[in-house]
């Protein structure tokens, strides 16, 4: 009986034994995804779903995802007495798209270029240093709206793209125009001229806080035809020289409450209209259309021109300048001024330099 016990004892022992030596395994069962993504926070655990039959003995540490590819990771799993060690690969990748954060909309005038690339920031996992390009055709000298993209791709080919526009606008106070006999029409700051020669007319205005004086180049050539004309026993007189644009202001409208708008538009500038402003336009001794028959009427529109003036609004082109025949009212335009005399024919500014003269 003593040694059926001691046999069966011995039998179970070895079964035991039999079965931690042949049948008991321990396993270790690895997440179907064994990815990572660049400077990520990844640990051991992260990838292993279960093991069977055993204990994780190495310290869950954090996975090197510094750098991309493949990373072998080694654990040490512990089943009672036995230590068995594992391999696995834990693959490191960039599968993100960089973020591109920017403007989302430009605004320029013609001529006017501008930075594109200012405040846009581009930031990727791969914490790799990221240029930025644009696509699309645009133009800084032309007006219009440019439907652009930013565009930048990581080194591992990921792509990402942002929309953005870019709108281009003719500044209105800056801007070249070609006139239809090809000058170049200057608007800075407000003030149209043509070759320096600065215009007031119906089309063209001046800003309201515009000029304070007539300059020193037009009094100094109307003093020396003054002094001329006075040997000939010519006496002129400036009876109104610069007007400022509320001077103006206050005459056209009194005009306008004499005569209404439209009588007073043949003869009176709107506000910022007038020549008077410019500072080189003045009015010479009479205000009355039969001054051109005065001796100093006659030797104005005979001399003038000699001193740099024009008969801005002669007889006949009331159409062109927009203005009835001023016999009095000249303007000074320099050397010009002998083009324009055209031997007693006088040609205007508008025709010469291809403009017009209309309110729009
Ligand atoms: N008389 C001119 C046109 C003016 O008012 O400026
Ligand atoms: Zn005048």
């Amino acid at each position: 009986m003593k040694k059926k016990i001691i046999t069966l004892l011995i039998l179970l022992i070895l079964l035991l034994f039999l079965y931690f030596i042949f049948i008991r395994k321990t396993k270790v069962v690895f997440n179907s995804n064994m990815l990572a993504e660049i400077n990520s926070n990844k640990y051991i655990l992260d990838y292993i779903k279960e093991i069977e039959n055993g204990k994780l003995i190495t310290k869950n540490k954090k996975i090197d995802t510094s750098s991309l590819g493949k990373k072998i990771i080694k654990i040490k799993v512990k089943d009672l007495w036995k230590i068995k060690e594992y391999k696995f690969i834990v693959n490191v990748k960039d599968t993100q798209k960089p973020i591109i954060e920017s403007n989302t909309e430009f605004k320029t005038f013609t001529g006017k270029e501008i930075d594109l690339l200012n405040g846009v920031k581009v930031t990727d996992n791969s914490k790799e240093n990221l240029t930025v390009t644009i696509i699309g055709e645009y133009d800084f000298y032309k007006a219009g709206t440019y439907n652009l993209k930013y565009y930048t791709k990581d080194s591992s080919n990921n792509e990402t793209y942002k929309d953005f526009i870019l709108k281009v606008e003719d500044d209105p106070n800056n801007k070249v125009y070609k006139t239809s006999k090809g000058y170049n029409l200057y608007i800075k700051d407000g003030v149209a001229s043509i070759n320096g020669i600065v215009l007031a007319n119906k089309s063209y205005s001046l800003p309201s806080n515009y000029g304070s004086k007539l300059t020193d180049e037009t009094m100094l050539n109307f003093n020396k035809m003054k002094g001329d004309a006075l040997k000939e026993g010519i006496n002129l007189n400036i009876i109104s020289g610069f007007r400022s644009y509320n001077d103006q202001n206050i005459i056209y409208n009194n005009y306008v409450k004499k005569d209404g708008k439209k009588l007073a538009d043949t003869y009176s500038a709107r506000p910022g209209h007038s020549e008077h402003q410019t500072g080189f336009a003045m009015d010479i001794n009479s205000l009355k259309t039969d001054f051109q028959y005065t001796k100093e009427g006659i030797w104005l529109n005979n001399n003038a021109y000699k001193y740099g003036f024009i008969l801005r609004y002669p007889k006949g082109k009331e159409n062109i300048t927009g203005y009835m025949f001023e016999p009095w009212h000249y303007r000074y335009v320099g050397e010009l001024s002998k083009t324009l005399y055209n031997n007693g024919s006088w040609i205007t500014l508008e025709e010469y330099f291809g403009i017009d003269s209309y309110y729009r």
